[in-house]
């Protein structure tokens, strides 16, 4: 598998689009971030494994297909990766949920980590890690070892946009996580924000600023 997996899906290129566009207020923002997450959860969750069961329907037995893996965990980042989760388990509702706070330090543009409440198992579970944005990676490697410290195996990172010092910096001190992405943009400005980009992800779902 190439990574990161760069989700080409014409809808979830479309809805990028619209997304990336300053006219969009936080309302559609909001509910275009949800969108990405729902396609990108399909992709991200595309090799999980099924076993065969027999079902009676109406008109006889059925051999089908039932997820036989280990249980979903949805971590978002705060505040961005909140913007994914609803979309995510419209898809597996069953799924428990996370939470990782950190934010980037203005000054320094290093993470700062303020909360983490994850499930009890989150050790049995695969874990997918959410938030819209990879800039300089720094917030998705500390939430991956976060996670990590706290018994987590298994982790996938769905991050809608991405800069390849991001990617670089997560591969490099995690590269047992796989990165799924609907973009790689072109670099990082002075402020560390990702160019061309979509602006301040968090701002923009919240209403901030
Ligand atoms: C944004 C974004 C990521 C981080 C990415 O969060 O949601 O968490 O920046 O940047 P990095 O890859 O350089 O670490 P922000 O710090 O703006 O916090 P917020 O979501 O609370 O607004
Ligand atoms: N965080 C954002 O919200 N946007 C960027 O471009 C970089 C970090």
């Amino acid at each position: 598998m190439p990574n990161p997996v760069v989700i080409t899906h014409p809808l979830v290129q479309h809805k990028l689009t619209l997304l990336r566009d300053k006219r969009t207020h936080s309302k559609d923002f909001r509910e275009l971030i949800n969108e990405v997450a729902m396609l990108m959860c399909y992709e991200a969750t595309r090799d999980l494994p099924l076993k065969e069961v027999e079902v009676e329907t109406p008109m006889g037995r059925a051999k089908t297909k039932v997820l036989s893996g280990r249980k979903l965990a949805f971590v978002p980042i705060l505040r961005a990766g909140l913007g994914m989760c609803d979309g995510m388990l419209r898809l597996v509702p069953a799924a428990k949920v996370g939470h990782i706070g950190i934010y980037r330090d203005p000054e320094t543009h290093l993470p700062v980590d303020y909360y983490c409440k994850l499930p009890g198992d989150i050790d049995q579970r695969l874990v997918i890690l959410l938030d819209p944005m990879l800039a300089t990676g720094g917030s998705a490697v500390d939430a991956v070892t976060s996670l990590k410290e706290r018994g987590a195996k298994n982790i996938r990172f769905v991050s809608i946009l991405s800069a390849p010092e991001g990617i670089e910096a997560l591969t490099a001190a995690h590269p047992d996580v796989p990165i799924y992405t609907a973009a790689v943009d072109s670099h990082l400005d002075e402020n560390k924000y990702i160019i061309p980009g979509l602006g301040d992800a968090g701002d923009r779902i919240f209403g901030t600023k």
